[in-house]
């Protein structure tokens, strides 16, 4: 690679995107590539409150008097408002300084949870139109296994998310299939990620390596 890049791994919850990011930078830092790997929500102040969302610790009230995680408008917003601080505080940083950052999660998650959560395919545009001054990613990845495998992953994993039921990963396996649809004129490619971590890590590896 030539000058500094942004590397997005996208792909449903249990598609592998922690561990191939990890993959990744070990990868390109064994070929003397200087990269730093990063992901969403971010370890900033607003990613943290995500965080505590993501796990149900952070509700809000409803009318009734009951409580329950932040709807997807909120979701949307907050996810947005980290994407935007964690670009001016680590991402634009890091590239200014030549070094290619590899993000596990961007704003295709945004737009795939949020609008899948509630937003439904009307408020896409809305979402995408949220995250206009995000950087452009130089090429995103989406990870693609069949949904009971990544039903299988998810299941060894510890700690429940609001985003954990079956139906809802199902409808997002099948957003992120075609994900490029909503991202027209965006580098976007599918790499298959079922197999042992060193096979996909490779694949990922050699399309990476591609970039000029
Ligand atoms: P997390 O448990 O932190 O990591 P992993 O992707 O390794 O499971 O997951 C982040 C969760 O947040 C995941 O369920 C997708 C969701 N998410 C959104 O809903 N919108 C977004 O914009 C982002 C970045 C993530």
């Amino acid at each position: 690679m030539n000058n500094a890049k942004l590397i997005v791994l996208e792909g449903v919850d249990g598609a592998g995107t922690t561990t191939h990011s990890r993959e990744l930078s070990r990868g390109l830092r064994a070929a003397e590539v200087q990269v730093h790997t990063t992901a969403e929500p971010s370890t900033g102040p607003v990613g943290a409150l995500l965080r505590q969302a993501l796990m149900g610790r952070f509700v809000v009230s409803s009318a009734s008097g009951s409580v329950r995680p932040p709807n997807w408008t909120t979701m949307a917003l907050m996810f947005a408002a980290d994407r935007v601080d964690h670009c001016e505080s680590e991402i634009l940083p890091q590239l200014r300084d030549g070094v290619s950052v590899i993000c596990d999660r961007y704003y295709h998650s945004s737009v795939a949870y949020q609008s899948i959560t509630g937003g439904g395919p009307e408020a896409i545009e809305w979402i995408r139109d949220l995250n206009r001054y995000a950087r452009r990613p130089d090429l995103t990845l989406v990870l693609d296994v069949p949904s009971e495998v990544a039903a299988e992953r998810r299941a060894r994993r510890r700690g429940e998310e609001i985003y954990d039921a079956e139906p809802l990963q199902e409808r997002l396996c099948e957003f992120y299939s075609d994900l490029e649809r909503h991202f027209p004129g965006e580098p976007i490619e599918h790499v298959d990620a079922v197999g042992s971590v060193e096979e996909v890590a490779e694949r990922i590896l050699a399309r990476v390596k591609r970039l000029g």
